[in-house]
């Protein structure tokens, strides 16, 4: 197999096309929400949970989700060092103050007992970022939240096909955010959702997405507060509700990649991959290889070498705390450790055994270097 391997890419079938088309043809007018409601019945069933809300962006469902809760200015909000700039910007956007605790050896989310020392009489609230997939402790994490009467959020975007125990990623939280960026496992362009079981929060997400109107309020463009504009476009729900049929088939698919990936990295020493422990379920959004401080492999020589071989593959993602706008936390020493030998293999949906042996051979060779 030659060419250039890509990082990741969705899978469109001829139901996507046949329902964006439909969508393009006759979406309009009376009929211009029906796919959105279509979509956001159907995730919601999916999932679980009582109530769901299409958003523009994953971003987006998480800023009205944290403004529905009225967090603001003198509030607290923890989540991991290790994250992507999406999951802090609303925080900061909303004038509250991330804390960012570092994580776990094993799954790369947020460390349970440093949350639980973050905690002050300003913590407002916890975001569980499930990382590449990788499930937070939900557990541990919904017992602090009780006990210290802080809302623990799920920020589930890249947890499709992901699970805890029986519940799936997004469901346990007082809200979910999912997001259907061309890079996800499900995908609608770029778009997102918002969930809950909380009834009163869906009312004010609701209200907050539609620019402030409420369902209730009987005078047409009378909005009661200043909300925002999130929505997702019905062409782009039409394309979500083909993935949403089909999304076993694309969980399952991110799954037995991973999977190829195991066996093909069986003998190498020194590295670790994706963790999936007992009773979690990892959606494997995107397999990851972290090499061993005692390899010497660094995020540097991993650049270059999948370079080098023409594929795609992407750095871990750096600490927050090292980018310019927020305070430097050296005490965070796994986030900053850990990003610095480790890279992201692509994963894209038909990919194929000549493809995944070729990513494994960059691999095998920097072990055996
Ligand atoms: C954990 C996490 N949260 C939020 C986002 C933002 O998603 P979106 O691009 O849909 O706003 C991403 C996207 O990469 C993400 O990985």
């Amino acid at each position: 197999m030659t060419g250039r391997i890509a990082y990741t890419k969705p899978s469109i079938t001829e139901l996507e096309v046949a329902y964006a088309t439909d969508a393009a043809r006759n979406g309009w007018g009376a009929r211009c929400y029906d796919y959105i409601h279509r979509l956001e019945r159907d995730f919601a069933a999916h999932l679980g949970v009582a109530h769901a809300i299409a958003t523009s962006s994953c971003t987006g469902a998480l800023h009205l989700g944290l403004a529905a809760l009225g967090i603001g200015p003198g509030d607290e909000v923890i989540l991991a060092d290790s994250n992507w700039i999406a999951s802090v910007a609303p925080v900061v956007h909303l004038g509250a103050t991330p804390v960012l605790v570092d994580i776990l050896e094993d799954t790369w989310c947020l460390d349970p007992v440093l949350v639980e020392a973050a905690i002050t009489p300003r913590t407002k609230a916890i975001i569980a970022v499930h990382l590449y997939g990788s499930m937070c402790d939900m557990d541990r994490l919904l017992d602090i939240g009780a006990r210290h009467g802080v809302t623990v959020i799920e920020d589930a975007a890249e947890a499709i096909g992901s699970a805890w125990g029986t519940q799936r990623a997004g469901s346990m939280g007082a809200f979910g955010t999912f997001s259907f960026h061309g890079t996800k496992t499900m995908t609608t362009g770029e778009g997102g959702m918002f969930v809950t079981n909380d009834d009163a929060l869906f009312a004010r997400v609701t209200t907050l997405s539609n620019h402030g109107r409420d369902v209730h309020e009987p005078r047409q463009f009378f909005p009661l507060v200043t909300g925002y504009k999130f929505k997702m476009s019905n062409i782009a729900a039409a394309i979500g509700c083909a993935q949403v049929e089909r999304i076993n088939e694309l969980t399952d698919g991110k799954r037995h990649i991973m999977a190829r990936y195991r066996e093909l990295l069986r003998g190498a020493n020194g590295i670790a991959l994706n963790a999936e422990p007992d009773g979690a379920t990892n959606g494997y959004w995107m397999p990851t290889v972290v090499f061993d401080p005692e390899t010497h492999v660094t995020r540097e020589m991993l650049i270059s070498a999948f370079q080098a071989a023409d594929i795609d593959a992407r750095v871990f993602f750096w600490p927050l705390s090292e980018l310019p706008m927020f305070e430097a936390r050296p005490e965070n020493v796994k986030a900053r450790d850990i990003a610095a030998r480790a890279i992201n293999l692509p994963s894209y949906h038909d990919m194929d055994d000549a493809a995944q042996a070729r990513v494994a051979e960059v691999i095998l060779c920097l072990t055996k270097a």
